[in-house]
């Protein structure tokens, strides 16, 4: 089939190189010219394992296009994906800008019957004003041609996004055309093929799914993160507590580790904006926005634990951060919990020492101009001639330290871990003091090894 992408970020680019790869005639769009000469020599914007190969490949044959030009973007297609960026606006709520230009521009230019499918994350009800601007736009030019907007969210996590795609665990499809539903089981076919993931519903319940989907492991994660604050309170230990749990089917191992708050592009924003949405019909969504209070909490306890410890008094101390993309396998740091770490020790008048294994090119982007920001090679590297460490992302690279040699770089041997990376007793036997979520303090034992 002949599919044209608008928007090139992760849902855009990703979708566009998937569907090429199973042999559809894919055509994306960008208004970035430099991205899209980018990515025509081969440059991915983004670090996602498996996307270049995919990208590079179905390019050469010739099955995956790039171009700024809205209006042949427009007229390639049969399927028109929409996977423009929805920012949240000042107030929480979903930027529809992107994505209603695009519905202009496609009334602007289409000729026949088309199909238009919302990949990007929008407010319930943003299909129907999609609908009416494409109409508008095509009563402009006297036209009356027959249409369909069909919400049809995207699952994909980043760092996985690839195998996301291509082995999507349901595809939702919001729609009450049949025509709509012919095209698409026709376009996901090869997606779909040991047993239906094909979950047809009306527009607006898809809408809700994706918002409702992403709310729902939003708020796991506060609520471990509720019960981790508790245990450590109580003198429990969240990680025992985590397996009990988790071992109940009802409620399960995914999605219930404790850490320093959730972030990245989607959880923050879209819990956001469902929270407005709510209010816009006069509800007040109170476990929602006890979700994003926890979390807005849960971002600065790192920083906390290390102003306690240092009873206050940050200025001047050097502080060694590991990991500064939101998660592990991206280099995306928006709305990252290292950020709000960073920050708020650079606001009490410490310095920063980090390393992470593919984000250092984004901090750079981010806070390259910074005196109080170094960016170091190795993780080791990061720890010479800090006084603490702190752990921000889960990277395997972390996972097997050589404690001996962090006591001895470490001036104050001090370890703040905010992903339970090491059971208590290990850092601590090498003469760490060592601080994690949910579980009690472990006090270094004896002289650092190593010394
Ligand atoms: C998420 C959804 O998983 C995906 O389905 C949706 O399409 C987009 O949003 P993503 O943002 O890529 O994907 O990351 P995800 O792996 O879900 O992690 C989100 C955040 O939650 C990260 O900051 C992660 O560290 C945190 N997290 C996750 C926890 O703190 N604890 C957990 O148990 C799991």
């Amino acid at each position: 089939m002949k599919v044209t992408v608008f928007g090139t970020g992760y849902v855009g680019l990703v979708q566009g190189a998937v569907l090429a790869d199973v042999g559809h005639e894919v055509l994306c769009v960008d208004v970035d010219e430099a991205k899209v000469q980018g990515l025509r020599a081969g440059r991915i914007p983004i670090y996602e394992p498996g996307l270049q190969p995919l990208v590079a490949d179905n390019a050469a044959l010739g099955r995956l296009r790039f171009t700024t030009d809205a209006a042949e973007g427009v007229r390639h297609a049969e399927v028109l994906f929409l996977a423009v960026g929805t920012p949240p606006g000042e107030d929480g709520s979903a930027d529809l800008r992107h994505v209603l230009a695009v519905a202009r521009t496609v009334a602007q230019y289409m000729d026949e019957p088309l199909c238009i499918v919302n990949k990007s994350t929008v407010p319930v009800g943003t299909a129907d004003r999609v609908a009416a601007t494409v109409r508008e736009g095509l009563a402009a030019r006297g036209l009356a041609l027959e249409f369909d907007v069909v919400s049809n969210p995207e699952f994909l996590k980043e760092g996985a996004a690839v195998a996301d795609c291509q082995r999507p665990d349901r595809i939702v499809i919001g729609t009450d055309s049949a025509r709509a539903e012919r095209q698409l089981r026709e376009l996901y076919a090869p997606f779909n093929r040991n047993h239906d993931k094909l979950l047809v519903m009306d527009v607006r319940s898809a809408e809700l799914t994706k918002y409702a989907a992403n709310a729902m492991l939003a708020t796991k994660i506060s609520f471990m993160n509720e019960m981790a604050n508790l245990a450590e309170q109580l003198g429990a230990d969240i990680e025992a507590v985590r397996q009990g749990i988790g071992s109940d089917p009802r409620i399960g191992y995914h999605f219930i580790y404790p850490g320093v708050g959730y972030g990245g592009s989607c959880f923050p924003k879209d819990v956001q904006a469902l929270i407005h949405t709510a209010h816009s019909v006069g509800l007040r969504p109170m476990v929602l926005e006890a979700v994003e209070q926890r979390n807005a909490a849960q971002q600065r306890v790192l920083f906390e634990r290390i102003l306690a410890h240092y009873q206050g008094q940050l200025q001047g101390k050097v502080i060694a951060l590991w990991g500064l993309a939101f998660k592990p396998n991206t280099d995306d740091m928006r709305a990252a919990p290292s950020r709000t770490l960073m920050e708020a020790l650079w606001a009490a008048g410490a310095s920063v020492q980090a390393h992470d294994p593919v984000a250092m090119e984004e901090a750079r982007r981010l806070y390259g101009q910074r005196p109080d920001l170094r960016l170091c090679a190795s993780p080791l590297q990061a720890l010479e001639g800090a006084d603490a460490l702190a752990i921000v992302t889960e990277w395997k690279a972390f996972r097997v330290p050589d404690f001996a040699r962090m006591a001895a770089l470490l001036r104050d041997r001090a370890v703040f871990d905010g992903r339970n990376l090491y059971p208590p007793e290990l850092p601590a036997r090498h003469g760490l003091h060592y601080v994690s979520i949910g579980r009690p303090a472990a006090a270094a034992q004896g002289q650092a090894s190593g010394q």
